[in-house]
Protein backbone atom coordinates (compact mmCIF):
# COMPACT_ATOMS: atom_id res chain seq x y z
CA UNK A 1 0.00 0.00 0.00
CA UNK A 2 2.97 2.92 0.76
CA UNK A 3 4.31 1.80 -2.82
CA UNK A 4 0.92 2.39 -4.18
CA UNK A 5 0.75 5.48 -2.46
CA UNK A 6 4.65 6.71 -3.18
CA UNK A 7 4.40 5.63 -6.85
CA UNK A 8 1.05 8.03 -6.54
CA UNK A 9 3.18 11.03 -5.23
CA UNK A 10 5.98 10.90 -7.79
CA UNK A 11 3.72 11.07 -10.50
CA UNK A 12 1.50 13.12 -9.36
CA UNK A 13 4.84 15.27 -8.73
CA UNK A 14 6.39 14.73 -12.41
CA UNK A 15 2.50 16.18 -13.40
CA UNK A 16 3.07 19.35 -11.22
CA UNK A 17 6.40 20.05 -12.53
CA UNK A 18 5.76 19.51 -16.23
CA UNK A 19 3.00 22.10 -15.82
CA UNK A 20 5.66 24.42 -14.50
CA UNK A 21 8.14 24.04 -17.23
CA UNK A 22 5.50 24.32 -19.74
CA UNK A 23 4.57 27.60 -18.21
CA UNK A 24 7.75 29.03 -17.42
CA UNK A 25 9.25 28.05 -20.55
CA UNK A 26 6.51 30.12 -22.75
CA UNK A 27 5.63 33.92 -22.49
CA UNK A 28 2.21 35.30 -22.91
CA UNK A 29 2.15 38.93 -25.54
CA UNK A 30 0.33 40.03 -28.59
CA UNK A 31 1.24 39.69 -31.77
CA UNK A 32 0.50 42.07 -34.77
CA UNK A 33 1.08 41.45 -38.97
CA UNK A 34 3.16 43.47 -41.71
CA UNK A 35 3.01 42.64 -45.38
CA UNK A 36 5.45 43.56 -48.11
CA UNK A 37 8.02 45.66 -48.68
CA UNK A 38 9.96 44.45 -45.94
CA UNK A 39 13.10 45.62 -46.96
CA UNK A 40 15.22 47.29 -46.05
CA UNK A 41 14.98 46.13 -42.38
CA UNK A 42 16.72 46.55 -39.01
CA UNK A 43 18.47 43.41 -38.90
CA UNK A 44 19.82 42.66 -42.37
CA UNK A 45 19.28 46.08 -44.35
CA UNK A 46 18.75 45.27 -48.07
CA UNK A 47 19.99 41.53 -47.97
CA UNK A 48 16.89 39.30 -48.19
CA UNK A 49 18.83 35.98 -48.29
CA UNK A 50 18.45 36.45 -44.23
CA UNK A 51 14.73 36.26 -44.88
CA UNK A 52 13.35 32.46 -44.67
CA UNK A 53 12.23 31.42 -47.73
CA UNK A 54 9.03 29.54 -46.42
CA UNK A 55 8.27 33.40 -45.20
CA UNK A 56 7.61 32.72 -41.95
CA UNK A 57 9.47 35.74 -39.91
CA UNK A 58 8.66 38.76 -37.94
CA UNK A 59 9.69 41.81 -36.13
CA UNK A 60 9.96 42.33 -32.43
CA UNK A 61 8.47 45.01 -30.35
CA UNK A 62 11.18 47.26 -28.06
CA UNK A 63 10.46 44.86 -25.23
CA UNK A 64 12.55 41.73 -27.17
CA UNK A 65 15.05 44.24 -29.49
CA UNK A 66 17.42 43.75 -27.02
CA UNK A 67 19.73 46.46 -28.56
CA UNK A 68 19.78 44.45 -31.95
CA UNK A 69 20.49 40.66 -30.19
CA UNK A 70 16.91 39.89 -31.03
CA UNK A 71 18.01 39.66 -34.90
CA UNK A 72 18.46 35.64 -35.90
CA UNK A 73 16.48 34.26 -33.17
CA UNK A 74 13.82 32.00 -33.80
CA UNK A 75 10.45 31.89 -31.93
CA UNK A 76 7.29 29.44 -31.77
CA UNK A 77 4.24 31.02 -31.76
CA UNK A 78 0.74 29.96 -31.13
CA UNK A 79 -2.65 31.79 -31.02
CA UNK A 80 -4.26 31.59 -27.67
CA UNK A 81 -7.17 34.43 -27.75
CA UNK A 82 -8.13 37.28 -29.69
CA UNK A 83 -11.06 39.88 -29.92
CA UNK A 84 -13.03 38.39 -32.04
CA UNK A 85 -14.55 34.56 -31.18
CA UNK A 86 -12.58 31.72 -33.33
CA UNK A 87 -9.91 34.31 -34.62
CA UNK A 88 -7.26 31.63 -33.44
CA UNK A 89 -6.83 28.35 -35.78
CA UNK A 90 -6.67 25.60 -33.36
CA UNK A 91 -3.74 23.42 -32.97
CA UNK A 92 -1.45 25.93 -35.23
CA UNK A 93 2.11 26.26 -34.10
CA UNK A 94 4.66 28.66 -36.09
CA UNK A 95 8.02 29.12 -36.13
CA UNK A 96 9.37 32.30 -36.93
CA UNK A 97 12.79 34.31 -37.87
CA UNK A 98 13.14 37.98 -36.10
CA UNK A 99 14.50 39.87 -38.98
CA UNK A 100 13.59 43.75 -38.10
CA UNK A 101 12.28 45.79 -35.72
CA UNK A 102 8.54 46.62 -35.72
CA UNK A 103 9.40 50.26 -34.57
CA UNK A 104 10.96 50.90 -37.78
CA UNK A 105 9.66 48.40 -40.10
CA UNK A 106 9.11 49.95 -43.48
CA UNK A 107 5.60 48.36 -44.09
CA UNK A 108 3.37 49.26 -40.76
CA UNK A 109 2.31 47.04 -38.87
CA UNK A 110 -1.28 46.30 -38.25
CA UNK A 111 -1.27 47.48 -34.41
CA UNK A 112 1.28 49.45 -33.10
CA UNK A 113 3.37 48.47 -29.62
CA UNK A 114 2.71 44.76 -29.84
CA UNK A 115 5.51 42.12 -28.59
CA UNK A 116 5.59 40.46 -32.16
CA UNK A 117 4.92 41.39 -35.63
CA UNK A 118 4.50 38.72 -37.78
CA UNK A 119 4.71 38.36 -41.82
CA UNK A 120 1.58 38.29 -42.73
CA UNK A 121 2.03 34.28 -44.05
CA UNK A 122 3.37 33.24 -40.61
CA UNK A 123 0.12 35.38 -39.30
CA UNK A 124 -2.07 33.60 -41.28
CA UNK A 125 -1.09 30.00 -40.08
CA UNK A 126 -2.09 30.48 -37.03
CA UNK A 127 -4.99 33.26 -36.72
CA UNK A 128 -7.94 34.86 -39.51
CA UNK A 129 -5.78 37.50 -41.39
CA UNK A 130 -8.58 39.77 -40.88
CA UNK A 131 -7.89 40.19 -37.61
CA UNK A 132 -5.78 43.28 -36.53
CA UNK A 133 -3.88 41.65 -33.19
CA UNK A 134 -4.32 37.90 -31.66
CA UNK A 135 -2.85 37.44 -27.84
CA UNK A 136 -0.03 34.87 -28.18
CA UNK A 137 2.34 32.43 -26.42
CA UNK A 138 5.98 32.02 -27.54
CA UNK A 139 8.79 30.77 -27.30
CA UNK A 140 12.39 31.15 -28.11
C1 LIG B 1 -12.27 36.07 -40.58
O1 LIG B 1 -12.80 37.17 -39.91
C2 LIG B 1 -13.71 37.95 -40.70
C3 LIG B 1 -14.04 39.21 -39.91
O2 LIG B 1 -14.32 38.92 -38.57
C4 LIG B 1 -14.90 37.09 -41.05
O3 LIG B 1 -15.78 37.81 -41.84
C5 LIG B 1 -14.43 35.84 -41.80
O4 LIG B 1 -15.51 34.99 -42.01
C6 LIG B 1 -13.36 35.10 -40.99
N1 LIG B 1 -12.82 34.02 -41.79
C7 LIG B 1 -12.77 32.78 -41.36
C8 LIG B 1 -12.15 31.78 -42.30
O5 LIG B 1 -13.19 32.44 -40.27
Amino acid sequence: MSSTLSLRFILCTLFLSSLFLRHSLADVGTAAHYGPPFLPSACYGRDASQFPSNNFFGAVGEGLWDNGAACGRQYQVRCISAAVRRTCIPGQMIQIKIVDRAQSSVSRPSLAGTTLVLSSRAFQVIANASAPFINVEYQQ
